[in-house]
């Protein structure tokens, strides 16, 4: 059921999305003019509305919509990628996870719906201005309240809870690993995620070096599909490259060092 404040989106027949907060009474809409709020809400997830002589579907975004319609400023984790952190890292309620840096916030809107209900996710990012961007984003989530913003440096801050695992989307990650395994608690999952084979090479030899196990590294190629009355195949608009990903594991020899 809905309630007044939460996000949806408005899909045309061109599959163009139109978000808005919810309200009763009349909503202005930039691209739509002046809308009824009521119908919106009356019509629920899956709805069908007719505004300003045009059909609308109503639905209720998911993580993915959420994170694709990020305010940008740095790149972020793609979907694809972030689905493969948040099963790889053994994600589920109650898990504590760091992240370094915020960024725009995409993957945060993953990680937090991955530990809802009773989880929590500390974003750990340097610089002020994207941490103003980062947290506009996550206002948009439901699972805000789980969510702590700490500016500073990953790779020295202290942080007073042991995690369950963390995600370093920085260009050093290898300069984190040592403070991160003070942090991270032992058996916990850490992934690293860079754009550049010469920094995946650097942090994996940093990992297996100081006594990660389990460490392997993976690039994820998702093929959008076209299906047309004349035939199928691929997007000519396919995504080239995000970046790689690493994993592994804290054993008892590196937090021992
Ligand atoms: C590519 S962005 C992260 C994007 C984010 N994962 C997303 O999906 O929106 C990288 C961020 O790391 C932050 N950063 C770089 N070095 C850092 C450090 N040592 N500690 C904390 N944050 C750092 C940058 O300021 C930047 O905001």
């Amino acid at each position: 059921m809905w309630t007044e404040g939460d996000i949806v989106f408005l899909l045309d027949d061109k599959g163009k999305k139109f978000w808005l907060k919810l309200e009763r009474g009349m909503i202005k809409l930039p691209s739509l003019g002046v809308i009824d709020g009521n119908k919106i809400i009356e019509a629920g997830d899956g709805g069908c509305v007719s505004l300003a002589g045009k059909n609308f579907t109503v639905l209720s975004p998911g993580v993915s919509d959420l994170m694709e319609a990020v305010e940008r400023g740095a790149q972020i984790i793609m979907p694809k990628d972030a689905a493969t952190i948040v099963f790889e890292l053994d994600l589920k309620d109650g898990d504590v996870v760091v992240e370094a840096g915020l960024g725009s916030g995409a993957l945060t809107t993953a990680l937090l719906h991955s530990v809802e209900p009773t989880g929590k996710v500390i974003s750990v990012e340097l610089r002020e201005d994207f941490g103003d961007k980062g947290r506009r984003n996550v206002a948009k989530t439901r699972s805000k309240r789980l969510w702590t913003l700490r500016i500073g440096d990953i790779r020295t801050i202290e942080l007073e809870q042991k995690a369950d695992a963390v995600v370093l989307d920085m260009p050093d990650p290898w300069v984190a690993v040592d403070n991160v395994s003070r942090f991270l608690r032992s058996g916990g999952r850490l992934c690293v995620y860079v754009p550049n084979t010469n920094q995946l090479e650097l942090v994996v030899k940093k990992m297996r070096a100081s006594g990660f196990v389990e460490v392997k590294a993976l690039e994820n190629i998702q093929r959008a599909m076209e299906v047309h009355d004349m035939g199928v195949r691929p997007s000519y608009e396919m995504l080239g490259h995000t970046g790689y990903l690493a994993f592994g594991r804290l054993a008892c020899q590196a937090q021992k060092q």
